[in-house]
């Protein structure tokens, strides 16, 4: 497909001398540090081969076309009118809001038409809209903007957009790992200062592998947005006794004593915990005690579903069946919950087999029918040139 993209542009807007540019945004998984992000705490993500192709072409007008192959709808803006959120545009307010932010801020914008195209299903947590955003951002500024952001302002910029155009009160994680991802490194990322450093994730016995488990993820936003405030009530409860930054900063020991609300207690708890876990299980990897990461990452799953409850029948289950297959050392979900995928670390050799038995074991469980790709850990948004080299 990627090979004939540039054929189907040209069956949607026609001919023109003018080059057609050629970009591609990863997705991301999560290798453990799931909901610390926008709680000022750690996370470990790394950017994968699966993503998101844009394609761009200069026009002589104003206007801004978004078609993608994915999806019907196609939606076209004026440069010179005012951008706003409008629901029945659905995906097309992603890249609206980009446009938007970039008008606003005074970055130079041309009219264009732009096509995507992605690998990454939508509602399976491996980021497709944070792909998208990030994808739209970079290549509009690559095409035509004298300045351009640095990575750590296009991930803050995106970040910005998801949280006040869209409406998602989402943390950085995935915007940052889309901007900056390396082959074969997974990053790790303070999110109260976003230092990062890149950690070799080569795993030579061991593959990770992505199961989707066909279950999209509804009433994410909605539900997302709750968590965000348990964990905003969490540390307010605690702040009120001692001083803290971010409710990363908490104790264990303060939750039980400050926090009298049984359900935030929980949230904090997976919060404070998660983050512990994120400095121990890279611990771990750099030390090479795969078996001991691969437990961090079952202990982190346990604490999603049970103390966090963003989990679900689907995820558990795929979970299970991973981590009693042989050649299994660890399995959670990834990203925001609800639906979508886990990861599981799995033996080189015992793949085929794994694939097998989780599957049909799922499959008896849920009645449905899962995804497995092998994560190849990959580079971060970029320009792959004009179209036919
Ligand atoms: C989604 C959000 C991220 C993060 C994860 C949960 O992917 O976009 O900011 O909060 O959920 O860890």
């Amino acid at each position: 497909m990627k090979a004939d993209l540039g054929n189907k542009f040209i069956e949607m807007f026609g001919p023109s001398k003018l080059p057609i540019k050629r970009y591609f945004a990863p997705g991301r998984v999560n290798l453990i540090g799931e909901y610390t992000d926008f709680n000022g705490g750690y996370v470990f993500p790394a950017a994968i081969s699966l993503g998101i192709w844009g394609l761009l072409r200069q026009r002589t007008d104003s206007i801004i076309n978004f078609r993608s192959l994915n999806m019907s709808s196609s939606v076209s803006i004026d440069l010179n009118q005012p951008v706003s959120f409008e629901a029945i545009d659905g995906w097309a307010n992603y890249p609206k809001g980009i446009i938007k932010y970039l008008i606003d801020h005074g970055y130079e914008l041309k009219g264009c038409d732009i096509l995507y195209y992605g690998e990454l299903p939508e509602g399976t947590g491996l980021s497709s809209s944070a792909a998208i955003l990030v994808l739209t951002a970079f290549m509009l500024q690559h095409a035509f903007s004298k300045d351009k952001m640095d990575r750590v302002e296009l991930a803050k910029s995106c970040r910005s957009v998801e949280n006040n155009f869209i409406g998602v009160n989402c943390g950085i994680m995935d915007h940052f790992t889309i901007a900056h991802g390396q082959r074969d490194q997974a990053i790790l990322l303070d999110c109260n200062n976003l230092n990062y450093s890149y950690i070799p994730f080569v795993l030579e016995k061991y593959r990770l592998v992505i199961m989707n488990t066909n279950k999209k993820r509804e009433l994410t936003d909605s539900k997302y947005n709750e968590r965000r405030k348990e964990c905003d009530q969490a540390f307010t409860e605690i702040r009120k006794n001692r001083h803290i930054e971010n409710l990363c900063q908490a104790y264990l020991n303060e939750v039980e004593v400050f926090i009298t609300n049984p359900a935030i207690r929980k949230r904090a708890r997976h919060v404070i915990s998660e983050n512990i876990r994120v400095s121990q299980a890279v611990r771990l990897l750099c030390n090479g005690d795969l078996t001991g990461f691969g437990n961090s990452m079952i202990a982190s799953h346990k604490s999603l579903q049970q103390n966090f409850e963003v989990s679900g029948p689907e995820l558990d289950s795929i979970v299970e069946h991973a981590i009693s297959s042989p050649g299994c050392i660890g399995a959670r979900m990834t990203g925001a919950g609800f639906g979508g995928c886990a990861i599981a670390l799995v033996e080189n050799g015992k793949i085929d087999d794994f694939i097998t038995s989780v599957g049909a074991g799922y499959k008896h469980s849920t009645g449905r029918t899962a995804e497995f790709y092998i994560a190849v850990i990959s580079e971060g948004v970029r320009y792959e040139g004009y179209d036919g080299d």
